[in-house]
């Protein structure tokens, strides 16, 4: 089974009309919803934005589904040359507002993983690039910030040489790196994270998540079929 992972109800919507639902399960404030994409057993949850709402539902998700493969999806912001509505598949995943510097830590290293950066699947970055070779792959950085001006963005790209940067996809790779479960972030660009990050947020999302929808439908199955290659 593979987990799908959004920050925002809006984000998922085209997924949850897409999917041939089997049955909701509620853990708490949670609905996880369990069917089918595209012929593969999926389980698509809505966790809030911000880092500890996506951790906190990456772990529910890890201990109900052992999920082999979780996909944090949805929109994020460009850094760099990244361009509204492309697409990003994260090579990996790292937190930009993780800072012990004071104590003498590098900044970004985080706790128990002992790393900044966060690997994310090999076979499922591969799998989606064999069907879909241009998409863009880089860094994704998140933090609890919406990111939205040009010094900000920057200091991204310098820091972490990100390509976008989002509130969830590190916080979910870092509990799933953790728990020893693969992880990948597929994300369209929404806007530019700069003085005009609000407007185009707003004027992308609907789209940006309509394309993250078609990029699943495109390549789930050829993900599925990878990761079940790569286990025997
Ligand atoms: N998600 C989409 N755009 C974003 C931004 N500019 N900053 C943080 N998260 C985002």
């Amino acid at each position: 089974m593979i987990g799908i992972m959004f920050a925002l109800q809006k984000e998922s919507q085209p997924v949850m009309d897409a999917i041939k639902f089997n049955k909701e399960e509620r853990v708490g404030r949670l609905i996880f919803h369990e069917g089918q994409l595209s012929g593969v057993d999926v389980v698509v949850v809505v966790t809030g934005v911000g880092k500890v709402l996506a951790a906190g539902a990456t772990a529910i998700l890890i201990d109900k589904y052992r999920p082999d493969l979780i996909i944090s999806a949805g929109v994020a912001g460009g850094l760099g040359v990244s361009r509204i509505f492309e697409t990003v598949i994260a090579s990996d995943l790292a937190q930009h507002d993780f800072d012990t510097t004071a104590i003498g830590e590098a900044k970004g290293l985080l706790p128990l993983l002992n790393a900044i950066n966060i690997h994310t699947s090999e076979v499922a970055k591969n799998a989606i690039l064999s069907v879909l070779p241009n998409l863009k792959v880089g860094t994704v950085v998140s933090g609890d910030k919406f990111v939205a001006k040009a010094e900000e963005s920057l200091a991204l790209v310098n820091d972490f040489n990100a390509v976008a940067c989002d509130m969830e996809c590190a916080a979910i790779g870092h509990i799933a790196a953790l728990e020893n479960t693969d992880v990948i972030a597929v994300k369209v660009i929404s806007d530019g994270a700069d003085i005009n990050a609000a407007v185009s947020f707003e004027q992308s999302l609907a789209k940006g998540s309509a394309m993250i929808c078609d990029m699943l439908l495109e390549t789930l199955q050829v993900i599925n079929n990878a990761l079940k290659m790569s286990k025997q």
